[in-house]
């Protein structure tokens, strides 16, 4: 008795034992992707299921999905193979480090509402050495991406789909993709030469309709031999289109692409009569059906005999007045070519005798979509109207310092074709300080440039002293300047470019990839990371930039033989890192100002940055005012962004942070604390994770 009740027991057990274990999966990744998708509306955890092996698929395509996952947790999953979330609302941007995965071979994040930036950062990713992006499907399809696709180190992708974003340029580093077969890039307001798409030998599927790209056909083009579907409508092309390609790639692959010259088939008319027309044109129905199908012929119009009927002689004396006509055309239009080079030489020399032709710095075009030819003065205007000039007359003579790559040797000229001449699509932001602009240089040197407005009447010797010293303040909490152009009376200067963007962004409610002109007002910088990232909603996060912007500060204030004041610490002057760790920009150019700024409006403007960073509103006068009054009256609490996750424990501490922010806004400078001094007292506050951990 005592014996079967013993075994009944222990069945009993083990099976309760069993069925708890079935409901509380013990499967890490699992666990994770739940982690990975809390934040996420509409998710369903019994979407995902428990099994004993790790997770190398993640489909949740169509689920309706509406937020952010904390792709963190993904970080983490070791054999994850494929992604698929197309389909849904998802927003905010991807981390860099998931394109780095050495697993992850397929992405398809079609049909959401992800934005900002593509990039990658080689070794970032878990442990992969390669530098190299294992992904070769992508399907970024209907998005909000925006023009900073960089995909230098994506070299194992053959199939990437970018249409219906908002991408303006082509994606970097579309050359080193030797293995691309397909590309769609097609209604992405790309403009500029469709010059760097020749690079991609091994293509076979090309669609960049509706874009405004210019460029010739079929020169600025990948070989077409390998081709065996293109569309280039809704272009802005020049060139030539020959019968058989029109005839291979059908009609509708030339929809309105722009001034292309279509020739229609030899063996009806014998005289190659060109006709340009956009619409118009039919071609004949073929009558040999292989004309459609065949993809590589070495040389559809081959003279060499042929069982064709017509006499050798007839086609002798065709082709010599084929040759004649050729040969003179040609002539006339060197001579014409050249007496118009002539004459604008003349005129230049005219003008001035020092006139020097200046050979591109590298050949490396795939950065330079646009050739600088045109000698100065240059003009440029940015959105808001107002415009900067740079007298130079030849602009590679204004070289660009660079302090860490001594011996790239760039010029305002290289500026110039980085920034499609400082066009508006390079146009991060207009800050006070001037415009900045994003360039990236031959050899993948990404950076911000800044033109410094109230910099114009500084000396030529000045100026440079003013960038060394500047390139002197080294700290991890500085944003790096890494280089300098002095450009006639125009002072350039370089940072390293954070895609991230700023904690303006950052912490103002705006929706993804709105890039939009009329959000540029303050010195915003680059596009907004989400508002419901779920890290932004941990009060630790916010404590380390909090944290990292004092140590910043304060290594100004005091690490220096002399206070170096800031001047204009403002959340758009504070950039992040991947890491969301918080980078000063804009240090060291607060001269030239009316009312000489002190350490301890620094302290201030410190203040109002973290009173923003706990209230979650970017600091007017009125939300520090509300906070200081409401510290006063012992209602601290009150004040906090009820968006951030409050833990029993973290709300004291929170408020604690508040105070610090009250004790920096002291109206008498006097009373306010050191930066020094403000430093330990946000250290000593801990804050503990609320979930994790
Ligand atoms: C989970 O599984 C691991 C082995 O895979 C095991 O060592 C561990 O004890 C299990 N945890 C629980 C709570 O069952
Ligand atoms: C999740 O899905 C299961 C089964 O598909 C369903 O029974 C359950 O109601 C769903 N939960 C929610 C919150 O929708
Ligand atoms: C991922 O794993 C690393 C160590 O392997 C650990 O330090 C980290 O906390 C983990 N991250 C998450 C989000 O679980
Ligand atoms: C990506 O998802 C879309 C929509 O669900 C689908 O049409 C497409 O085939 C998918 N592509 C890949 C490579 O999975
Ligand atoms: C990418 O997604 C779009 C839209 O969902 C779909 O039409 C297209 O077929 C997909 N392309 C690839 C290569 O998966
Ligand atoms: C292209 O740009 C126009 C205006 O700049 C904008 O309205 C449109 O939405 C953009 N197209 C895409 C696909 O983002
Ligand atoms: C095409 O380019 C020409 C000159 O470069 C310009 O005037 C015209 O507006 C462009 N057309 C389109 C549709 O972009
Ligand atoms: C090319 O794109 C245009 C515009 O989107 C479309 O009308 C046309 O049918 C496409 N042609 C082919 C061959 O897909």
């Amino acid at each position: 008795m005592n014996l079967i009740s013993c075994v009944i027991t222990t069945l009993l057990l083990t099976t309760l034992f069993t069925l708890s274990q079935s409901r509380k999966c013990n499967n890490t990744d699992h666990l994770l992707i739940l982690k990975a998708f809390a934040p996420v509306s509409n998710f369903n955890s019994s979407w995902i299921h428990c099994s004993n092996s790790s997770i190398s698929n993640i489909n949740l395509s169509s689920r309706n999905l509406i937020g952010t996952p904390s792709w963190n947790f993904i970080k983490n999953i070791t054999h994850l193979h494929t992604i698929n979330l197309s389909n849904n609302s998802l927003k905010g941007y991807i981390p860099t480090w998931l394109w780095s995965i050495p697993t992850l071979t397929e992405v398809n994040l079609s049909h959401n509402k992800l934005g900002g930036a593509i990039g990658f950062e080689p070794g970032s990713g878990s442990g992969s050495g390669s530098g190299q992006s294992s992904i070769q499907i992508l399907n970024l399809s209907s998005n909000r991406f925006t023009n900073l696709a960089h995909l230098s180190n994506f070299s194992n992708l053959y199939v990437l789909n970018m249409s219906h974003n908002n991408l303006k340029v082509l994606p970097y580093g579309l050359n080193s993709l030797n293995k691309l077969q397909t590309l769609d890039v097609s209604s992405c307001n790309i403009s500029g030469n469709s010059k760097p798409l020749s690079d991609l030998t091994s293509l076979e599927h090309l669609d960049i309709s509706n874009n405004h790209m210019t460029g010739t056909f079929p020169k600025d083009f990948p070989p077409l031999s390998n081709i065996n579907f293109l569309n280039i409508s809704f272009n802005n092309f020049t060139g030539s289109l020959p019968y058989d390609k029109a005839q291979r790639f059908g009609n509708s692959s030339f929809i309105n692409a722009g001034m292309l010259f279509k020739f229609s088939n030899h063996s009806n008319n014998n005289n190659n009569s060109h006709t340009h027309t956009n619409n118009t044109y039919t071609p004949k129905q073929s009558k040999k059906p292989h004309d459609n199908i065949i993809p590589s012929r070495s040389n559809p119009k081959d003279p060499t005999p042929t069982k064709k009927d017509s006499s050798p002689s007839w086609k002798n004396r065709l082709l010599f007045k084929i040759i004649i006509i050729c040969s003179v055309s040609i002539l006339g239009l060197s001579a014409i070519v050249l007496i118009i080079c002539y004459i604008r030489k003349k005129r230049k020399m005219a003008r001035r005798n020092k006139w020097t032709i200046s050979k591109p710095l590298n050949n490396n075009n795939i950065h330079q979509p646009f050739k600088v030819e045109r000698s100065g003065p240059f003009s440029f205007e940015t959105e808001s109207g107002s415009s900067w000039v740079v007298d130079v007359r030849e602009p590679s003579m204004a070289a660009v310092v660079l302090f860490e790559k001594p011996l790239m040797s760039f010029s305002f000229k290289d500026l110039m074709a980085a920034t499609s001449e400082f066009g508006k699509e390079s146009l991060l932001a207009e800050g006070r300080c001037g415009p900045v602009y994003r360039a990236v240089l031959p050899g993948e040197i990404h950076v911000a440039v800044k033109v410094l407005e109230s910099c114009r009447g500084m000396s030529h010797e000045d100026a440079v002293c003013m960038f060394e010293e500047l390139a002197r303040i080294k700290h991890p909490n500085i944003l790096p300047i890494c280089g300098y152009c002095i450009a006639g009376k125009e002072k350039l200067v370089l940072y390293e470019f954070m895609a991230n963007g700023d904690l303006h962004r950052w912490l103002q409610e705006l929706p993804t990839g709105k890039t939009d002109v009329e959000d540029w007002s303050a010195d915003t910088w680059e596009y907004p990371a989400d508002s419901s990232s779920p890290e932004k909603m941990e009060w630790r996060t916010r404590h380390n930039i909090a944290v990292g912007i004092a140590r910043g500060l304060a290594y100004l204030h005091h690490a220096q033989s002399a206070p170096i004041v800031h001047g204009h610490l403002v959340p758009s002057n504070i950039l992040l890192s991947d890491y969301l760790d918080p980078r000063i920009a804009d240090v060291g150019l607060s001269h030239n100002r009316v009312d000489s700024p002190t350490t301890d409006s620094d302290v201030y403007s410190f203040g109002v940055v973290l009173i923003g960073l706990l209230t979650g509103q970017t600091g007017s006068e009125e939300t520090v005012a509300r906070a200081r009054k409401l510290v006063r009256e012992g209602r601290g609490v009150d004040a906090l962004d009820s968006r951030l996750r409050l833990g029993d424990n973290s709300v004291s501490l929170m408020v604690e942070c508040l105070r610090v922010g009250y004790l920096c806004t002291a109206e008498t400078p006097g009373k306010r604390p050191a930066m020094q001094q403000v430093l330990g007292m946000l250290k000593d506050i801990h804050p503990v994770s609320p979930e994790l951990s």
